[in-house]
């Protein structure tokens, strides 16, 4: 865990109600990692996934959902927020030749840096995307630049019709592991699914950095802490 200082480069809309903030700062993030924001006149930081990173610059999407990333949204270059930054475990690659990354929604974040990690080692990883409905789709374009993407809304409105589970089972798509970030009930089905790959998981958090219990959640192993010991976790070990 590191404290630092992050200035804001940009904060864009991406999508409905989601958005792309830029940051800079001194630290060095890997894919699966997290930051927490303290953001003005609130108590608790609001944890984001990392987006991308690369030569000290932070990208984070975001959704906005209550007060604090509805703030977020007025933000503008040159804004400087206190940070937690290196926070968290990273997702593992070592020894994938062929991944498969799974998003559900806001969840798709942590994935954009490790199809880059991917696309870095020559390899071009197949991303399933799922989205509500065409109107919730974003970073799609971004994806395509380094993926193999498949799309899949509940609604059927722009790609497959039905959530990623499903469209991972009607499809052909080879994998020797996979790597998902979405709403717990995506990662369950998924898990109940096969358990040959990585979640990334999201809980409540309160200090974020290990030391209130507040993320705790069971797995095969005993209690595991979101913040600490994840958020990235085995399948096989998430007891849901
Ligand atoms: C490790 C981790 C990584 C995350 N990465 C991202 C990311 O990359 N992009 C992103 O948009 N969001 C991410 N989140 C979720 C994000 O932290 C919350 O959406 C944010 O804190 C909400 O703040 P708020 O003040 O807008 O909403 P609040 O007013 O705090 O809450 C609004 C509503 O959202 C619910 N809520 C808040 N946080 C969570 C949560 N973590 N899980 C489920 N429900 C929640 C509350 O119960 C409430 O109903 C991540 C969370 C974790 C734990
Ligand atoms: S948020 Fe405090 S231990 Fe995880």
């Amino acid at each position: 865990m590191k404290q630092i200082k992050m200035t804001v480069l940009s904060n864009t809309s991406v999508g409905h109600d989601t958005f792309e903030m830029i940051l800079t700062g001194d630290t060095i993030l890997r894919s699966g990692q997290f930051i927490e924001l303290q953001l003005p006149n609130k108590y608790l930081r609001r944890p984001f996934s990392v987006a991308r990173y690369k030569d000290n610059t932070l990208t984070l999407l975001y959704k906005v959902l209550g007060a604090g990333t509805s703030d977020m949204t007025e933000v503008g270059f040159g804004t400087v927020f206190d940070v937690l930054s290196e926070l968290g475990n990273t997702f593992d690659i070592s020894n994938v030749t062929s991944p498969l990354l799974i998003g559900g929604g806001i969840g798709i974040a942590p994935l954009f840096n490790l199809a880059n990690d991917f696309a870095e080692k020559g390899i071009t990883a197949n991303v399933i995307l799922g989205f509500r409905n065409k109107d919730e789709m974003f970073y799609v374009e971004e994806f395509k630049k380094i993926a193999n993407v498949t799309i899949a809304t509940d609604d059927g409105s722009f790609g497959f019709a039905g959530n990623v589970v499903e469209c991972l089972k009607r499809s052909n798509i080879a994998y020797d592991k996979y790597f998902a970030c979405g709403p717990m009930v995506m990662l369950k089905a998924l898990a109940s699914h096969s358990d040959m790959g990585e979640l990334s998981l999201e809980a409540r958090m309160g200090c974020g950095f290990g030391a209130c219990m507040g993320c705790t959640i069971q797995t095969t192993k005993g209690y595991a802490r979101v913040c600490k010991e994840g958020p990235v976790f085995k399948a096989s070990e998430v007891i849901f």
